[in-house]
């Protein structure tokens, strides 16, 4: 594997999860893997999983993690080819990216949408100039469009709870919330549940909510949240904006939170988030305490999604 961006850089998905469950089963079974090796983490926005279960994940393997928040500590970055750099920006893509490639052997990046256009936003201007300069791999802590780490963690999450009997339902739905979201977590789970292909895969938000198509084509989309709900057995909620008309809530009706009487719809589905959550706005208390809930083991395996994808990165293909 030469970058982590999206599902695209992925060869055999199901091999990618064995892996990881097998270093959540034996975290150091590759401790010096990463000796000698460093590994930085640069965050343009704010995380708590992420950046913590990337750095346990490096230190298992042996690697020296580094965590530079750009957003606060750095220079102002420029990204657009030929800038005339007059403004606030401070430095160019083009000339931090390459030193930081000679400090790390690979290169961790978050960077969130503008949510204000989304030609910009879906060119992932940020994360492809890293990939383009740096010289180095590059992995995605969440970009403008996508978060590849938290998919790969969803379906190890699924595979590892999931007793299977028979194909399983997963439903992403729709989530009321009180500032528009990026739509890259519910992107991202659409494009690997999809390219995945071992489950019956329905989508259901309200009527305007769209996401790109490039990522939901095979799933089946449903503005009936019961109806989507009816059988499921596992329930993925989330808010996103508004994809065609750009970066927008339409509607914030708390009738989309999931609540025990909708759950009764289900066939007692396992409930996802990836968090942070709004409790009692995008989900309930009732469910999040519940034995459904599997947020918390969901959040644990972000250590071993991310210990495989290092791994991946650091092995030299045959
Ligand atoms: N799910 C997730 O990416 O969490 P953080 O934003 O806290 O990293």
């Amino acid at each position: 594997m030469k970058n982590f961006i999206s599902v695209n850089d992925v060869s055999d998905i199901n091999a990618l999860v064995a892996k990881a469950l097998a270093y959540k089963k034996n975290p150091f079974a590759h401790r010096t893997l990463g000796a000698d090796k460093r590994i930085g983490l640069l965050f343009l926005n704010p995380s708590l999983r992420t950046r913590l279960s990337t750095q346990v994940a490096a230190k298992n393997l042996g690697m020296e993690a580094i965590v530079f928040n750009v957003d606060k500590e750095g220079w102002a970055l420029e990204f657009e080819e030929g800038a005339i750099m007059s403004g606030n920006t401070v430095e160019h893509v083009k000339d931090a990216a390459p030193i930081l490639g000679q400090y790390f052997d690979i290169l961790c990046i978050r960077t969130f949408p503008s949510l204000k256009n989304r030609e910009d936003d879906y060119s992932e201007l940020v994360m492809n100039s890293f990939v383009q300069y740096a010289g180095v791999p590059i992995i995605s802590l969440e970009s403008a469009t996508l978060h590849p780490l938290q998919s790969l963690t969803d379906i190890l999450t699924i595979k590892e709870t999931f007793a299977a009997t028979h194909k399983p339902k997963i439903v992403l739905t729709w989530a009321p919330h009180v500032k528009p979201l990026p739509q890259c977590v519910a992107n991202s789970f659409a494009q690997w549940i999809n390219a995945w292909g071992e489950s019956d895969f329905v989508i259901t938000h309200p009527e305007h909510y769209e996401l790109s198509d490039q990522y939901t084509r095979g799933a089946t989309i449903i503005t009936n949240q019961n109806e989507a709900l009816k059988d499921a057995d596992f329930v993925y909620v989330k808010n996103w904006s508004t994809y065609n008309d750009y970066g927008k809530i339409y509607s914030n009706d708390p009738y989309w939170m999931l609540t025990e009487e909708k759950m009764l719809l289900t066939n007692n589905a396992k409930v996802m988030h990836c968090l942070p959550v709004r409790r009692n706005v995008e989900l309930s208390d009732e469910i999040l305490d519940s034995q459904n809930s599997l947020v918390t083991k969901q959040a644990g395996n972000r250590v071993w999604a991310a210990q495989a994808v290092i791994s991946e990165i650091l092995t030299p293909s045959p």
